[in-house]
């Protein structure tokens, strides 16, 4: 593994601390405690001109005067004097800073805090912060926090967002008996963020599982690119707070208004095999497993337990998880045959009754553990009995996996009171997951799982882009020479046929007489449409009629649209009413794409129809993606199986709604310049028809972003 340009940051040889106050209680004077008691083995300079000395630690004015060369240094004086220090620090030659102070962007003072990195990037140093409250490194035993002194050891690394949950999860690791390789508190992220710390944890020997907590980010790409990579030899659990619908903004698309950015967060974590607790509690129950279990060599769990109800709780928890129990009967029974008491099961879960003893779940333990066919992943669940010795059996679950050797995971769950917290206490301190819900055991194993999953899926290539893109830019290009935003439905058709999409027949008329005209060419049933750049939303405005299937019915549908809309948009001009051939059957679905302010352009597939923002039934990828991913997205939306034959209903062509998204996806990526993409509705007709565009809109930023 590569060093990281963060080493000498988490190991420096010397550490000063500017603003190192003599009065106990004092953030720099508790930092320098806790630098000095948690035994930092490098020098350290407490910088304080009115001070002699900072817990036996000779005190120096300014780091100007140390004698010696500083690695790191932490400042913690008010936020008007950091900026002169960071410039001290810089001209000292100091490569990394922490600044601990607050006052800076947070309350609102971009400038001050722009003007503290362009201090230290003048000299080259990298800047932690501001407002953190510092971080803890097991590589150097570096306590420069103002949290509490004692942090437990292990191999956890934290990078936190917010500063005061960060110093809360100081003490609740040590409630978890968690340990940790690092805590790092990100504070205003000026200039190092969790992309850097992640890649440097990442290279940390002491580090096996990366912990997140994030409240936003500018760097969705960046993140997204490092996580990739570093899933594959360590995970990453993370929280994304904020992830009520607040965040979603007003946008003039259905794909915009959809795209809060707590849907965006959880797709792109999945993209990049970010595992995503909901909370603290969850973060940590996987964390336990991911820090200490192999990775499975299969899908297939086996469950044991000494109460049928247990059982079945984890069996609920396991399809909501996603773990798969093994189900090969034949094989179960040649397995535990004559190994399980009268009127247990060898049904999974394995019921070994009320009645199983220590030496039962030991027999039965080392069958699965030694099973090497089918046996992937054992759940071990445990009701403590009236006459049994929970630690004991805790204990006997330890020796036997000792000596079985097997390196499969190995989760437990024991509910009961007495001796049952001991036991798992016991089993945690030794390594082995062990939780008091089985249904969080088995949410910790489908975390797992969903880790191995993502590491062994093959990466699919983006593959072939069939699309004149040239001529899609120039139709952009045109629409923002002449001031526009918004692209004409003509230049929107063409795009969507650059793309290869089919769209039905259309022409756009003045008259009465000239729509009935095209309708007789085009062939009955059609539709009509208002064609007006300042209708946005078209059926609410009565700009649309349906199934219209003679002249007179044109002539009607023609004068009702008109009245409506001028009655409605009464400053609008309207261009014509479009006539195109009606598309009849399939379902009505939507493809889009969006930006978000964290990872760029997106991509989105759901239901279509007038309750498209009622329903929220759609899915999200960042963008672009690969066919199989698009594939994916149709399969993740809560109506799907409408799509695959419900109800005796035809399957539906979902490999062409997976083409569209695909298409959509790759003209967003290069079209860097596009705010918002809607295909609504795209109908999906049977399987091996196709789909078509019924309607589709353009929208360009507000700014004119390049193009690349
Ligand atoms: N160089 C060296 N020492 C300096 C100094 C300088 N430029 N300016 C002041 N000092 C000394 C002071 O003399 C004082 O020492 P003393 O107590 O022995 O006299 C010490 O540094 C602290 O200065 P003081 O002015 O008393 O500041 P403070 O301790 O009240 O507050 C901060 C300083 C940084 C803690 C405060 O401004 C702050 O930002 N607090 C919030 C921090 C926070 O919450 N961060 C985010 C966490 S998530």
């Amino acid at each position: 593994m590569k060093a990281s340009p963060l080493d000498r940051m988490f190991s420096p040889r010397s550490v000063a601390v500017i603003g190192a106050s003599r009065t106990p209680g004092k953030i720099g004077n508790t930092l320098v405690r806790n630098i000095v008691s948690y035994g930092f083995k490098g020098e350290v300079y407490p910088i304080n001109p009115n001070a002699e000395d900072v817990y036996g630690k000779k005190a120096y004015p300014s780091v100007s005067e140390v004698p010696c060369e500083i690695d790191l240094a932490v400042v913690a004086v008010p936020a008007p004097c950091v900026r002169a220090e960071v410039e001290n620090c810089g001209r000292k030659g100091i490569k990394f800073i922490v600044v601990i102070s607050s006052g800076f962007k947070e309350i609102g003072k971009r400038k001050e805090e722009a003007e503290v990195l362009q201090a230290a990037r003048k000299y080259g140093s990298r800047i932690l912060g501001p407002n953190v409250f510092g971080f803890f490194s097991r590589a150097s035993d570096l306590n420069c926090t103002f949290g509490p002194a004692e942090v437990a050891k292990g191999n956890i690394a934290i990078i936190t967002q917010s500063g005061a949950l960060g110093i809360a999860l100081i003490g609740k690791t040590i409630e978890e008996r968690i340990g940790l390789s690092g805590i790092v508190s990100l504070g205003n992220k000026s200039d190092l963020s969790e992309v850097e710390l992640i890649q440097h944890f990442d290279s940390d020997p002491h580090t096996k599982v990366i912990f997140l907590y994030l409240e936003g980010t500018k760097r969705g790409r960046d993140l997204m690119a490092v996580a990739r990579k570093v899933v594959r030899r360590k995970p990453i659990v993370a929280i994304k707070s904020g992830s009520s619908q607040k965040g979603a903004r007003a946008a003039a698309s259905h794909t915009g208004s959809l795209a809060g950015s707590d849907a965006i967060f959880d797709a792109a974590f999945k993209q990049c095999g970010i595992l995503r607790a909901s909370d603290l509690d969850e973060a940590f129950n996987w964390i336990r497993v991911l820090a200490t279990q192999p990775q499975p060599k299969g899908e297939r769990t086996l469950i044991i337990t000494n109460a049928g109800g247990m059982g079945v709780l984890a069996t609920d928890a396991c399809e909501r998880s996603e773990v798969t129990l093994l189900d090969d009967q034949p094989y179960l029974d040649k397995l535990f045959e004559g190994q399980i008491l009268p009127f247990g099961s060898t049904k999974n879960p394995v019921d070994m009754t009320g009645q199983a003893r220590d030496a039962d779940y030991e027999r039965v333990m080392r069958i699965g553990l030694s099973d090497k066919k089918v046996v992937h992943s054992i759940l071990s669940l445990y009701c403590e009995t009236v006459d049994a010795n929970s630690l004991n059996l805790a204990k006997t679950m330890d020796r036997v996996i000792a000596e079985t050797g097997a390196g499969k995971p190995c989760i437990f769950s024991m509910i009961g009171g007495g001796t049952v917290k001991g036991a798992i206490d016991f089993l945690n301190d030794s390594g082995h997951p062990a939780y008091p819900n089985p249904v969080d055991a088995v949410s910790s194993l489908g975390a797992l799982y969903q880790r191995w999953r993502f590491i062994n899926k093959t990466e699919e290539p983006l593959g072939d882009f069939e699309c004149d893109v040239e001529s899609a830019r120039l139709l952009v290009k045109k629409a923002r020479a002449e001031g526009r935003v918004q692209l004409y439905a003509q230049e929107v058709a063409e795009i969507v046929s650059l793309l290869g999409l089919r769209q039905p027949r259309n022409k756009v008329c003045r008259t009465v007489a000239e729509c009935v005209s095209a309708a007789e060419e085009m062939g009955y049933p059609v539709v009509l449409k208002v064609v007006s750049k300042d209708i946005i939303h078209k059926t609410e405005a009565g700009g649309v009629k349906l199934d219209i299937d003679d002249a007179r019915e044109v002539a009607t549908a023609f004068e009702a649209i008109m009245t409506s809309c001028k009655q409605r948009y009464p400053e609008a001009t309207i261009q014509g009413i479009l006539v195109s051939e009606q598309v009849r059957g399939g379902v009505e679905t939507i493809v889009g794409g969006s930006t978000d302010p964290a990872f760029g352009h997106v991509v989105m597939f759901g239901m279509g129809g007038i309750y498209v923002e009622v329903l929220k039934d759609v899915s999200f990828r960042v963008a672009p993606v690969p066919e199989n991913e698009a594939r994916a997205m149709v399969r993740g939306i809560r109506s799907a199986p409408i799509f695959y034959g419900a109800r005796g209903e035809p399957p539906k062509d979902v490999e062409s709604a997976a083409s569209a998204i695909y298409k959509v996806g790759r003209l967003m990526d290069v079209l860097t310049d596009v705010l918002e993409m809607d295909l609504n509705p795209l109908m999906v007709l049977d399987a091996g028809k196709g789909c078509v565009v019924l309607d589709a809109r353009i929208t360009l930023k507000d700014e004119g972003g390049e193009e690349q």
